[in-house]
């Protein structure tokens, strides 16, 4: 792992046909009551967890530690009850200030944005102290948002889609464990989206996984994976 980021880990529940979400793109709930639980304990353990843009706008994510518990051993540990939510967002202006993800806390809030986000909302945001980070002109430079990132104390980050970021670390190789939950259901359809969609590599240039650890978990089974490096 270079230092000069956090160890990342991506989480997603999938159906077996690799969905992450149904065609109506509504942030449909695939993990069972026991991978939720496993979840909460993946977002205690991390330092900050990330998203990226559509599942930022579209599912709007409360993104915090959901047990009591955990949050209070969070706190027994020195540490923030909740770690620090993270939106990887090209053009922010669509980005509601009553929403979840803005009012869910207490939380640290950082935004990764790029210059098509209106500086009237950057200081709108700015105002509700979420730190606002101008890293690009037309997509967020993922190499420099994970090194400010390791600059602010996170040692591990949590990444919790969608696709298009997912598809976008793992191209950067910026990714050191996958975990899944695969769940005993089909949603299918063309334009359903997958655990990593982007671009996709050919054959030749497949990203090879090494197979970590698989555990049944109520009827669906998680499966640990660690991205090989060429
Ligand atoms: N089941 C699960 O575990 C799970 C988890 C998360 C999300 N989801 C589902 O996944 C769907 C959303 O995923 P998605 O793949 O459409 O989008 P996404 O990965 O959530 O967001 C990607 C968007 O982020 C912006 N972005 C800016 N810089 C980027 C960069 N360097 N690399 C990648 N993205 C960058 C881009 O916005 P622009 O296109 O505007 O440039 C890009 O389209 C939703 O239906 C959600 O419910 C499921």
């Amino acid at each position: 792992m270079s230092i000069e980021r956090p160890y990342v880990i991506l989480n997603a529940a999938v159906t077996a046909d690799g969905k992450t979400d149904t065609i109506a793109r509504q942030g449909a709930a695939i993990s069972s009551p026991l991978d939720l639980a496993r979840v909460d304990r993946l977002r205690a353990g991390s330092d900050a967890i990330m998203v990226g843009g559509r599942t930022l706008l579209g599912d709007d994510p409360r993104l915090i530690v959901k047990t009591e518990a955990l949050r209070a051993e969070r706190r027994a540990r020195g540490l923030d009850e909740n770690p620090i939510k993270v939106g990887v967002v090209t053009n922010a202006n669509a980005l509601r200030l009553d929403g979840r993800f803005m009012t869910f806390g207490p939380a640290r809030r950082i935004v990764f944005t790029t210059d098509q986000t209106d500086q009237a909302q950057v200081e709108r945001l700015r105002e509700r102290e979420i730190e606002v980070v101008v890293l690009g002109a037309q997509r967020v430079d993922l190499t420099a948002a994970l090194h400010y990132l390791k600059q602010a104390g996170v040692q591990h980050l949590l990444v919790e889609g969608g696709g298009v970021l997912n598809a976008e670390l793992l191209r950067k190789n910026l990714v050191d464990e996958i975990h899944l939950y695969i769940a005993p259901l089909i949603f299918g359809g063309v334009s359903a989206p997958t655990f990593v969609s982007g671009d996709g590599w050919l054959r030749d240039e497949a990203l090879q996984l090494q197979l970590a650890a698989v555990e049944r978990v109520d009827d669906g089974i998680v499966v640990h994976y660690v991205p090989q490096t060429v």
